[in-house]
């Protein structure tokens, strides 16, 4: 399979192609992404709430996502690499964001990610101008949580929906070459992606998105419950984990393990 690019992915759009997508944060799961042909992997600063402990994406900094960045690069071969800009990398300054940008790409991101619409445009433009890819989101973006008193479905009301489809038409005028929609109506997100050629990537935006990402550790069971209503479960890895850390525990408290076939004579 080729190696998915930024110009791929538009060229997915345009064929009727869905993009499969998602977060990873470590080697050997970007591995297993490659192998199963995800189409594109983002280091997401999700890491914050899924790895680092935190209870948002907030605290998360420049040099955790550089160094989560540079793990998934060495293991991935044929997925697009996004990286996620963390909260107050590129709110702060032109510079501060081109700089940031720039290490992440010097870490092995193809491209990075930031929240936002228009009231983003000169720092999307910097960084084009950088010649850093920039993926866009929008609807309900985690590093707005404060501002919106809440992780909630946006653009509910007419006006939020308004403006929800400026943006992304805003977004698409200034270069951005893919858009998540996180948490927006289905009927929202079926307009947007029609009226704009960028391909949009949803998350708990319904089935009309041009690709879909979620959370791996929520899709395969490692995160604790409660999880949104927009993940679906693939997989029970916490259970499986959990029945095999017992039994192996059980084996060492018997003496059952190591036996003869784990042993060296
Ligand atoms: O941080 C993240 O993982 C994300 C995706 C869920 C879209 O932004």
């Amino acid at each position: 399979m080729d190696k998915v690019t930024v110009p791929l992915l538009k060229q997915m759009k345009r064929q009727g192609q869905k993009i499969v997508a998602l977060t990873s944060y470590d080697y050997s799961t970007t591995r297993l992404l490659n192998e199963s042909g995800v189409d594109v992997i983002l280091v997401g600063d999700s890491l914050g709430m899924v790895k680092l402990g935190y209870s948002s994406t907030l605290p998360v900094t420049v040099e955790d996502m550089v160094y989560h960045t540079r793990i998934v690069a060495r293991g991935n071969s044929r997925a697009l690499l996004v990286t996620d800009m963390p909260y107050m990398s590129y709110q702060a300054s032109l510079e501060d964001a081109v700089r940031s940008g720039g290490k992440m790409i010097k870490a092995g991101a193809e491209a990075v990610k930031i929240e936002g619409g228009t009231e983003m445009s000169r720092i999307i433009r910097a960084l084009m101008v950088a010649k850093i890819p920039v993926m866009g989101h929008l609807g309900m973006t985690p590093q707005s949580v404060h501002m919106f008193g809440g992780y909630r479905v946006q653009g509910r009301e007419r006006a939020a929906r308004k403006n929800l489809l400026s943006d992304a038409k805003a977004l698409e005028r200034l270069g951005v070459f893919a858009l998540v929609l996180e948490c927006v109506p289905m009927d929202l997100a079926r307009k947007i992606t029609r009226a704009i050629s960028i391909p949009t990537i949803g998350i708990g935006a319904g089935p009309h998105c041009d690709g879909q990402v979620l959370v791996i550790d929520d899709m395969i069971g490692i995160t604790a419950p409660p999880l949104p209503r927009f993940v679906k479960s693939y997989a029970r890895v916490r259970e499986t984990i959990r029945s095999a850390v017992r039994a192996y525990g059980r084996d060492v408290r018997r003496g059952t393990f190591p036996d003869d076939a784990h042993s060296y004579r």
